[in-house]
């Protein structure tokens, strides 16, 4: 299918480029549900988006007119046979929802939008796009589920069994115009045509809470069948299903006893008219003999050539010796389109260097620490040979590799004869830098290994480059994180035996994650998976999915709150408000049951496993660091309950819903004080106010949280404000001692309340705790904790939090690009509709240049402070508007593109601060230049949390 993307260059690294034709509004880069032409959609009346372009100052939508066909060459006339939206007049350019014909299952929908400008004239048609609709109902598939015969042994772990080979042969008479495959199994499934895997996609069906929902996938293969004789076979393992998940017992206590299954449906569409439909049955024949022996997630996939099967998934092969199939079932759950981008190598790195540190142990550096899998060269071995990739991700002070508990992280071959071979694995992913070789009987080649970064792939959305290199090394290590955390769920790390959805670390990191990739399908969906493994009476899980039915964790702050937070993300940078429709009643359900145990309006029970705010540094081993306390556990938890009680009530008034949402911005107004009256002195202190009105247990944490959702008002807000930069500056000595849930927020109260020079100072720290002193170990990825490796005594020996790969800490991205870049949306405008351009300069950063590809197009931030002189350029989307805030006082300097900025096109005065002056700035693009005027203490980004 030609698209937009025809003229619009979208890869992980580059953000779209556009090549708009000059003098009109024009619309392109269309999406159904988030996606670029989705296949297999099963929302019958799916969301359409696009965005607008235009050369011209203050362009806007004024009107639109979707076409949808069910044939190509209907809309190529113009014509619409299932919806013509007729003229609308609205600037609605996301979330259009479709209203035409009742959509069936199976059917392609191409569309295509004009647009009309400011002027009310029309724009040519957009390339067109299209969706193809999925299997809406379940006897839609019109094919079992089957599986082989292979039963785990009662009671027994049992994760480490061989895939299933399936297989089965079809004829096709005449001459073929498309072929359409849908797909699904329980657990990991490869699928393959004739030989040729099917789509590109890995570790399908991803990762849901299989009780509930499978997902399915659906392709195009009309290149892969062909008239005559075919195979279709398909690779069954375990994966998150059945696999072993965080050190639990195994398959046989998992949903529907760990039991794999496959199902497909394939149309082929004959020239003659006709369609052969084909589908799983139990003529189809099994085997586990097959090479691949066991894969697991964790300890990763061992195969064996001598068991090969050549020609196995293709036609004419001889399948006498495998066994039957049988139908099986799986009551209960729900088969559901992946509305998330799938997982899929994004790119690939070339070792930096190989030594070789005891004989036989060959060590490769890929120079980055990264998430995927190694492709490796293995020639010249007897059979029965084992060459085994061990993968590293970190080597300690005494040379040895760090221990990444509860993972063997160990992919094998097992070679079949001396010939060369390029072996890959399938079922499973590490988190590394370094891999060690072993077995190989000569010395390899640097380019005998090539790692394999595999994500969802979620588009990138933001960029940042700046004249400091710390900060540039910094987001590119946090873009990384980002990336190696990313699959199907975001997951806390990537190389030990948890790599599960712990739910307080995307909490945190949600905003930064969003300014770095576009998140709305990712999220949308980890959504839903937060929804299904929600307890009935409300609580919220600590991890999504619910692990395991006996391994229940529920409940604790801040972690549990992610059932709120996300939505609420999802409503601000993306206005799905179809999403808080959906979800509402199950984030009222937490907030309620929250009030119903704790009707004195602080949050004391139940926490969970009160995790806190975790990795703060009141317990750091570092011996020179100042030991202080943590923030109290009560009052963390009802600072969440507060914010998570706002949220709520603001989604309840987004809805229209104004009695609910007064009902529950009283409830947060009642937190609030109750927040006040036990946990703020007089002076503004936070903590817990003892009897003598002083306060105990003060924490550069506690000010973070109460200042950033909101809890202290007026003057109580600027004491606090004191507070928090003496025990910064004096009781820490320049230093942070916050954890995963507070660092980044106590870096935007501190440049929204006057001391950006303080963050920035923070920020540019080398000295520990710092992520400079990360990135001068040679990080290349952020730690789990500030103390992760010291380089005294080397890794944490405490527990297991020795992870190098964690993005929490890399929540700061979000003050980056808020207070460098300047980009702030704004909450009453959502999905950036309105948004503020605020950068904040500093003598640590003398220029930016960033980017937001935001719902309704790419927005600009390219700014440099130069003897005196700021010169300031920025983007903003046609159909929105921005405010830009000028740090100047002087406003006879002002210019835009060389004229007095008050006479400039699309740009009205909007008010003078103490240290800048604000302009009301229509869509278009814009160079101001001023006289620099350094911050004082505006707050350019004005919102609580
Ligand atoms: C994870 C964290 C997670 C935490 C809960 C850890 O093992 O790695 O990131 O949030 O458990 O405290």
């Amino acid at each position: 299918m030609k698209t937009v993307l025809t003229t619009i260059v979208v890869s992980t690294l580059c953000l779209p480029s556009l090549g708009w034709a000059a003098g009109t509004l024009e619309a392109g880069y269309l999406r159904c549900e988030y996606r670029v032409d989705p296949m297999g959609v099963d929302v019958k009346r799916p969301r359409l988006s696009w965005i607008v372009q235009s050369d011209r100052r203050g362009d806007r939508q004024t009107a639109y007119r979707v076409l949808v066909a069910s044939r190509p060459e209907l809309l190529a006339k113009d014509e619409s046979d299932l919806w013509d939206s007729g003229k609308v007049d609205s600037d609605q350019t996301i979330h259009v929802v479709y209203d035409g014909k009742p959509l069936e299952s199976r059917k392609r929908c191409y569309w295509k939008v004009r647009v009309w400008n400011r002027d009310g004239k029309p724009s040519p048609w957009s390339d067109p796009a299209m969706w193809t609709t999925g299997l809406f109902e379940d006897d839609d598939w019109a094919a079992p589920w089957i599986a082989g015969t292979y039963k785990p042994a009662p009671g027994k772990e049992d994760h480490l069994r061989p895939a299933t080979l399936l297989r089965t042969q079809f004829n096709i008479p005449e001459n073929i115009e498309r072929a359409t495959i849908y797909l699904t199994g329980l657990g990991l499934y490869e699928a393959r045509i004739n030989g040729k895997r099917v789509g590109d996609d890995l570790l399908a069906p991803e990762w849901t809470v299989y009780a509930e929902r499978i997902q399915y996938r659906a392709f195009d293969v009309t290149d892969l069948v062909q008239t005559g004789d075919n195979a279709v076979g398909a690779i069954l393992s375990d994966g998150w299903y059945s696999g072993r998940i965080l050190g639990l017992p195994g398959v046989s206590r998992r949903p529907f006893k760990g039991q794999r299954g496959f199902r497909m449906r394939l149309d082929v569409e004959l020239a003659g008219g006709k369609t052969i439909t084909i589908g799983t049955d139990p003529t189809w024949k099994e085997t586990d003999e097959g090479p691949w022996r066991h894969c697991s997630l964790y300890d990763g996939d061992t195969y064996d050539a001598r068991l090969e099967m050549p020609g196995w998934d293709r036609p004419g092969f001889d399948d006498s010796t495998w066994g039957p199939t049988r139908e099986v079932a799986y009551p209960g759950t729900r088969l559901v389109w992946q509305p998330n981008e799938p997982i899929r190598a994004t790119r690939e790195l070339k070792p930096v260097e190989l030594s070789e540190p005891e004989d036989g142990v060959y060590r490769f550096d890929l120079g980055q620490n990264m998430v995927g899998w190694c492709r490796l060269t293995i020639r010249g071995c007897d059979p029965g040979t084992e060459v085994t990739m061990y993968f590293v991700e970190w080597y300690n002070v005494d040379g040895k590799p760090v221990h990444a508990y509860g993972a063997k992280r160990t992919d094998t071959y097992i070679c079949r004869s001396a010939d060369e071979v390029v072996f890959e694995p399938k079922f499973t992913y590490h988190g590394f830098q370094y891999v060690e070789v072993r077995g190989l009987e000569e010395k390899p080649k640097l380019d005998n290994l090539t790692g394999v970064v595999i994500h969802s792939d979620a588009p990138r959305a933001g960029r940042f480059e700046c004249s400091n290199p710390l900060i540039n090394q910094l987001m590119a290590s946090i873009y990384w994180t980002q990336i190696g955390n990313m699959h199907s769920v975001p997951t806390d790390c990537p190389q030990r035996g948890e790599r599960l959805g712990w739910m307080g670390d995307p909490q945190t990191f949600s905003q930064a994650a969003i300014f770095n990739m576009d998140m709305a399908a990712f999220f949308s969906k980890w959504t839903q998976d937060i929804m299904d493994s929600q307890h009935p009476e409300g609580p919220f899980p600590d991890i999504s999915h619910r692990v395991h039915p006996k391994h229940p964790r529920y409940a604790s702050p801040a972690w549990a709150d992610a059932g709120v937070f996300i939505p609420w993300r999802i409503y601000q940078n993306y206005a799905g408000i179809h999403l808080v429709e959906k979800h509402i009643d199950s984030m009222r359900a937490w907030i309620d049951f929250l009030h119903r145990n704790n009707p004195d309006l602080i949050w004391n029970k139940p926490r969970g496993r009160d995790y806190s705010d975790w990795v703060n540094l009141s317990n750091s081993r570092n011996p020179d660091f100042p030991r202080g306390p943590a923030i109290p556990k009560v009052v963390f938890a009802t600072a969440f309950w507060h914010q998570s009680t706002t949220f709520v009530s603001k989604m309840y008034a987004a809805l229209g819903r104004f009695e609910e949402s007064d009902k529950y911005a009283e409830l947060a107004d009642g937190i609030r004080q109750a927040f006040n009256e036990r946990f703020v002195s007089e002076d503004g202190r936070v903590g817990l106010l003892q009897d003598d009105g002083s306060v105990k247990d003060e924490s550069q944490a506690g000010y973070a949280l109460a200042l950033r959702f909101g809890l202290l008002e007026g003057a109580q807000r600027e004491r606090a404000v004191a507070h928090l930069v003496d025990n910064i500056e004096d009781t820490y000595g320049g230093r942070l001692s916050t954890g995963m849930q507070t660092t980044h927020r106590m870096m935007i109260e501190l440049s929204r309340n006057g001391h950006h020079d303080l963050a920035c100072r923070l920020i540019t720290r080398r000295a520990f705790p710092s992520w400079g002193y990360m990135l001068d170990q040679g990080s290349t990825t952020i730690w789990e904790c500030w103390d992760t490796f010291l380089e005294e005594t080397g890794v944490n020996p405490r527990g297991t939090i020795f992870s190098f790969n964690h993005f929490a800490l890399g929540s700061v991205a979000e003050w980056v690009y808020r207070f460098l870049a300047g980009f702030n949306d704004d909450p009453e405008h959502p999905g950036w509709k309105h948004f503020t351009i605020a950068p904040m300069p500093h003598k640590t950063v003398t220029w930016v240049k960033a980017d937001y590809n935001s719902i309704r197009g790419p927005t600009r931030s390219d700014w440099r402070v130069e003897n005196g002189k700021i010169t300031l350029k920025v983007t903003i989307p046609p159909n929105t508007t921005a405010t830009v805030r000028v740090p100047t006082t002087d406003a006879k300097s002002v210019t835009e593109s060389g004229q007095p900025a008050d006479r400039a096109e699309g740009i009205t005065f909007l008010r003078a601060e103490k240290d800048a002056i604000f302009y009301g700035v229509e869509s278009g693009e814009y160079t101001f230049a001023a006289t620099y005027t350094p911050h004082e203490s505006h707050t350019p980004h004005k919102e609580d949390e």
